[in-house]
């Protein structure tokens, strides 16, 4: 038992050959602020000197919002604005990255009322077709920062929120960090962070960019213990890059002859758990000064004896096989040995458990032909074509059939665009769908030719084209032929039985609407004194580690402003349909004395959406002047 404990411990040690550091100025990081506007805005957190920009270039659903304003002094500008997505299942970002490597990512999430509902939201995140965890959400001004470490199987990834329940998922900010490859490993699948804790007697989080990945150490110190630090340098070039701040300061236990123990518990009794351990001797020791500890866990389980830090310089130590704990509760315990003049000692403590991200999914040249498709026919409208086509079941693409094999990835058999409002000629991706046998275009606009390469297609039994007008409908050759040959069936069908009806734009008054909208564009600059206030607090199910000494400096809002709407004479329209109406602000018809000018669409009829700046006061009177009819809801 010790010795295949022993065999399994790893001890990665600094090394003294400096190499580049490639992560120094946020190369590779994404740092997407959600729901942000306009969006090609990008701006500097100074707090954390991350650089964020907006999220519209990775998901093409969702609405955007605001947190209540008054929440807005206790947490950085990245959590100032949500969105959020009230349709669908499933809603989500996708990024093309390089396979095989190795990210940090983190979602947070800070609700804030910005729906002036008062509600509790609680979803679930999946990466790609497997969930990752649950979100839930418990007081507004909670937030909550779930992370995984996942190494990527496919050029692109997907990250998802998925609707469990009445309550609407929202998203704050969503950061991905490339890691060193083969740091964090788990034997198979990705690992969920539960805690990751430095010794500190400070309050303060260390983040970017004193870690150069941008993970997020939290200060922690209990009554059993205390912190000490140095002021000299720390080698920490051990592939893990622990921040030099973390490592300067260590804990140790106030009684040194007695048994330290850090106990925490994992809610789930059958996670794998994945424990890392960063030590660093920072005290001078004398001639006749040593310090030598046995680690053990769950009741005297060898883990490493006779450890001794060494002087300044990092050793990491973990296991390459996980732990597990029948009851949840891991209790780690430091004693020690009888030759020992000094106490033990811990500087740093990452704890994760495995999550299984699964493999299955869609074959990846389906997917980008089945994206390209979506691109090509404008189909974001579509709901449901959010994240992995085929997988999960359950979330499959409306319109979609798959295969779903043994082990290996699906393949889209079907695909019925039928009344899609398709228009243009017949791509050539759908070529690329290699095991389709029914394809169903009919009913849309579709203009151009019959492709003869629908003739190569030798899966594919049925394609049914009938209801496009402009579709010119003399058959290829080569398809007449597995026509004759009974191997394909063509609908074509003269008549035009469901015609789509066409969108014209009606020659409608244009309809002025005043929005108020709570701080929009309200340029007002609040200094954010700390960010989020600590990691722990949104973590609470999962009980990690010792609590730390310092409560959180969360400060509970008493305001509720109502969500901002916009009252006309005979309609009230809600801020999310404001955002709707005007594609999330996309098209500035002009500018006017008391704000922007927005087109957009209500109903069927075009529609300017006047927002009132609040830097202009002045603009305010101007604005009310001008339309008497409207009212103004949540303001400030
Ligand atoms: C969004 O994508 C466009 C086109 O690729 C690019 O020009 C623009 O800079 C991107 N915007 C942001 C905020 O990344
Ligand atoms: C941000 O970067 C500047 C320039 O490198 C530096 O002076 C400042 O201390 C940094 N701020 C933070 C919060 O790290
Ligand atoms: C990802 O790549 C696809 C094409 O492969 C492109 O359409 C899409 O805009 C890219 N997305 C981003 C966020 O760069
Ligand atoms: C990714 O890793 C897998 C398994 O280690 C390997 O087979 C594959 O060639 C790698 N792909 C690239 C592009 O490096
Ligand atoms: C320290 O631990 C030893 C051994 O467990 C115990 O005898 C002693 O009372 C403890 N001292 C204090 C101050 O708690
Ligand atoms: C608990 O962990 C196991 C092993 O990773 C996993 O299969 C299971 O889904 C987890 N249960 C919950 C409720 O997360
Ligand atoms: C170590 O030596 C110093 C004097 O150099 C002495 O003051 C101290 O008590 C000694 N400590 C131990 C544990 O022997
Ligand atoms: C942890 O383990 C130590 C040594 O086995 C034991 O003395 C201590 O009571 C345990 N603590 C908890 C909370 O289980
Ligand atoms: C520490 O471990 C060594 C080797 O297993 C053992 O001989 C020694 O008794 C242990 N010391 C304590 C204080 O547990
Ligand atoms: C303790 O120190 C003595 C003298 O340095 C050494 O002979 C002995 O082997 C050490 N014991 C252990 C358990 O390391
Ligand atoms: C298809 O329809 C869209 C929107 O109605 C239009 O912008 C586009 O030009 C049309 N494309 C073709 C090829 O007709
Ligand atoms: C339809 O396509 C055929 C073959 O390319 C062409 O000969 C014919 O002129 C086209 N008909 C129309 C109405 O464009």
């Amino acid at each position: 038992m010790k010795s295949l404990d022993l065999f399994l411990l790893l001890l990665i040690v600094a090394f003294t050959v400096s190499r580049p550091v490639e992560a120094q100025n946020q190369a590779g990081f994404i740092s997407l602020d959600c729901g942000l506007v306009p969006k090609e805005t990008t701006y500097l957190e100074a707090t954390t000197n991350i650089t964020y920009k907006s999220d519209a270039n990775y998901t093409d659903s969702g609405l955007v919002g605001k947190i209540n304003d008054a929440h807005k002094t206790l947490v950085q500008q990245p959590l100032w604005a949500v969105r959020s997505f009230p349709e669908g299942q499933r809603n989500c970002y996708n990024f093309n990255l390089t396979v095989n490597r190795t990210y940090l990512i983190r979602g947070t999430f800070m609700y804030g009322n910005y729906d002036g509902l008062n509600q509790s939201p609680s979803f679930d995140l999946h990466i790609g077709a497997s969930k990752w965890t649950s979100v839930n959400i418990i007081e507004e001004t909670d937030t909550v920062m779930p992370e995984i470490i996942h190494v990527l199987t496919q050029d692109r990834l997907q990250v998802c929120l998925v609707k469990t329940g009445k309550t609407t998922p929202f998203i704050s900010s969503l950061e991905l960090r490339p890691l060193q490859k083969g740091t964090y490993i788990a034997q198979s699948g990705s690992l969920v962070l539960q805690s990751r804790y430095f010794s500190s007697d400070s309050t303060s989080i260390i983040r970017y960019d004193e870690d150069i990945h941008d993970r997020v150490w939290n200060p922690i110190s209990d009554d059993g213990s205390s912190s000490i630090s140095t002021d000299l340098e720390v080698q920490t070039n051990n592939f893990y890059d622990v921040p030099q701040a973390v490592m300067k300061t260590a804990a140790i236990p106030k009684n040194a002859s007695a048994p330290w123990s850090l106990v925490w518990t994992i809610e789930n009794t059958t996670a794998l758990s994945y424990v890392y351990m960063h030590f660093a001797e920072i005290q001078n020791l004398k001639a006749n000064e040593s310090r030598e500890f046995n680690i053990t866990y769950n009741g005297g389980k060898l883990w490493y004896p006779q450890f001794r830090p060494n002087k300044l310089s990092i050793i990491t130590m973990y296991s390459q096989v996980p732990l597990t704990s029948s009851n949840g509760v891991y209790n780690f315990t430091f004693e020690m040995t009888s030759n020992s003049t000094l106490p033990p000692l811990l500087n740093a403590l990452e704890i994760y458990t495995g999550v299984d991200i699964l493999q299955l999914h869609t074959d990846k040249d389906e997917v980008s032909a089945i994206m390209n498709i979506k691109t090509t026919y404008g189909l974001s409208k579509k709901i449901s074509w959010q994240g992995d086509p085929c997988a999960p079941q359950l979330y499959r693409w409306e319109g979609l059939n798959c295969s779903y094999p043994d082990s290996e990835a699906s393949r889209i058999i079907s695909l019925n665009l039928n009344a899609s409002q398709l228009n243009g000629t017949i791509t050539s991706d759908i070529t690329k769908l290699t095991q389709l046998s029914e394809l169903d275009l009919s009913n849309n606009d579709l203009s151009g030719e019959i492709p003869a390469f629908l003739a190569d297609m030798k899966s594919l039994k049925l394609i049914n084209l009938s209801g496009n007008p402009k579709l010119n409908l003399t058959v290829p050759d080569s398809l007449q032929q597995r026509v004759n040959s009974k191997s394909l069936t063509l609908i074509l069908g003269e008549k035009v039985l469901n015609p789509t009806p066409k969108k014209e734009s009606k020659k409608v008054p244009m309809v002025t609407i005043a929005a108020s909208v709570a701080g929009v564009f309200a340029l007002l600059l609040i200094l954010a004194i700390f960010f989020i206030v600590r990691g722990k607090k949104g973590k609470r199910n999962e009980a990690p580690g010792p609590p730390p000494s310092v409560t959180s400096g969360i400060v509970k809002s008493e305001t509720r402003s109502s969500n901002p709407s916009i009252m006309t004479k005979d309609r009230r329209i809600t801020y999310p349909e404001v955002l709707k109406m005007t594609n999330n602000f996309e098209r500035v018809l002009g500018k006017g004395g008391f704000g922007t000018v927005y087109h957009g669409n209500l109903d069927d009829a075009q529609v300017a959406v006047k927002m009132l700046s609040h830097s202009s006061a002045q603009g305010y009177k101007e604005f009310k002047a001008e339309d008497a009819n409207s009212r103004r809801g949540g303001t400030r």
